[in-house]
């Protein structure tokens, strides 16, 4: 039978993220407090939450666990956001043995707090674990981490049209060692930092550099895990892309050097005239947004056709050229989701006027997240 693009199947990341979590309070005595002699002061905590900016202040403290060969995790505790002691031959430091998450909390207007779809994040970061020689941890304990940091520094859970705490837990090889082989301690750590919108001036459309010169990922490597050595290789050609006076760049396939990826951290939509919409296929060697993934869902059940496939760029260019493709957006936990007005590369140059799908696709998203809409889905977890 033909896909109508309205069928939903769900992934595998899809099915373990959907399995039901325990609530927060069964949960929230997992890591131990130690207590925390210097919290930020009324005055300081004031100033820092007046002035959000995307990663730049952090709240009070964090998550911390250390794994061991032969012991598991151990020493699960929440201890005041500082420096780490680190020996400088720690493994992550030589062969970046890393993965890490991204997540946000959100306040309610009635006080409580919660968090988007925390079991797909942590199913992705075991998922990640396993590509990277790491150990998974229980999903029990990476929420814990999440909820125990939250309810310690509630305050930093800021208020506002767009603002929330972002959460980031990750994992890294900390056993000292020089020598190519997978690490024998890692440590886990989850630390939260009060933000604004992740582009600074709203919602307005960002421009894209189709770089020709580099790719993020190829088949059998790391694409789908998120871990650092991803983004260390983005840098140099988002720093060409800037260089170009654009926004962001954007990856095509390392096999065929064809099809659309997806961003440094972004996944990419195309909205078609004919109302159907077109996000990249996965093929291991792109991150499975938890954005995608719920803008997709939503999108079929609003009727809207989505087909997930490879994207083929010199097409695509046409099509916009063509008035097929009438919009095109990135979407991901930061931003949620940003039109793109303009695409480019050596040679061509597209622009797209418009931005109506994409905004409706960010109110309905941000509207379940806030809790100004309906969950349908039971993405929504309290954490406070
Ligand atoms: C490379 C990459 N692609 C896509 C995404 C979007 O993923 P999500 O929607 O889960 O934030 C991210 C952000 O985490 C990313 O780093």
């Amino acid at each position: 039978m033909a896909n109508d693009g309205l069928k939903h199947t769900p992934t595998e990341l899809e099915t373990a993220g959907s399995r039901v979590l325990p609530p927060a309070d069964d949960v929230a005595a997992r890591f131990k407090v130690l207590p925390h002699p210097n919290l930020t002061s009324e005055a300081d905590w004031k100033a820092a939450m007046s002035d959000l900016k995307f990663g730049m202040q952090f709240s009070d403290h964090m998550a911390r666990a250390i794994w061991t060969v032969g012991r598991g995790w151990h020493d699960k505790e929440i201890v005041p956001y500082g420096p780490l002691s680190l020996s400088p031959a720690a493994a992550i430091l030589h062969y970046g043995q890393e993965i890490f998450e991204g997540m946000k909390a959100y306040r309610h207007d009635d006080g409580s707090i919660w968090t988007f779809r925390p079991g797909y994040n942590a199913a992705r970061f075991n998922a990640s674990a396993r590509r990277l020689a790491l150990p998974e941890i229980p999903v029990e304990d990476f929420i814990a981490s999440v909820v125990q940091v939250v309810r310690e520094d509630e305050r930093w859970v800021p208020t506002g049209e767009g603002t929330s705490l972002y959460l980031r837990p990750f994992m890294f090889a900390s056993e000292p060692f020089l020598g190519v082989h997978a690490a024998r301690e890692n440590t886990y750590l989850m630390i939260a930092s009060p933000v604004g919108a992740y582009f600074e001036g709203g919602m307005k459309p960002v421009s894209i550099w189709v770089t020709r010169n580099f790719h993020r990922a190829g088949p059998g490597g790391t694409g789908a895990a998120k871990t650092a050595g991803n983004y260390a290789s983005s840098l140099l050609p988002q720093q060409e892309a800037a260089e170009k006076g654009f926004d962001q760049v954007c990856f095509l396939d390392a096999r065929e050097e064809r099809y659309l990826e997806e961003l440094g951290g972004m996944n990419v939509f195309v909205v078609r005239k004919d109302g159907s919409v077109v996000t990249s296929k996965l093929t291991g060697t792109i991150l499975e947004g938890s954005t995608r993934s719920a803008i997709i869902r939503m999108l079929r059940d609003r009727g809207t056709p989505v087909f997930e496939s490879l994207i083929a760029l010199d097409e695509l260019v046409d099509d916009i050229r063509k008035g097929e493709v009438t919009e095109m957006f990135a979407c991901g936990t930061a931003a949620v989701v940003t039109p793109i007005g303009r695409l480019a590369s050596e040679d061509f140059e597209v622009e797209l006027g418009k931005s109506d799908f994409a905004v409706s696709v960010y109110n309905q998203l941000t509207g379940i997240q806030n809790g100004h809409e309906p969950d349908p889905y039971n993405w929504l977890y309290r954490l406070a």
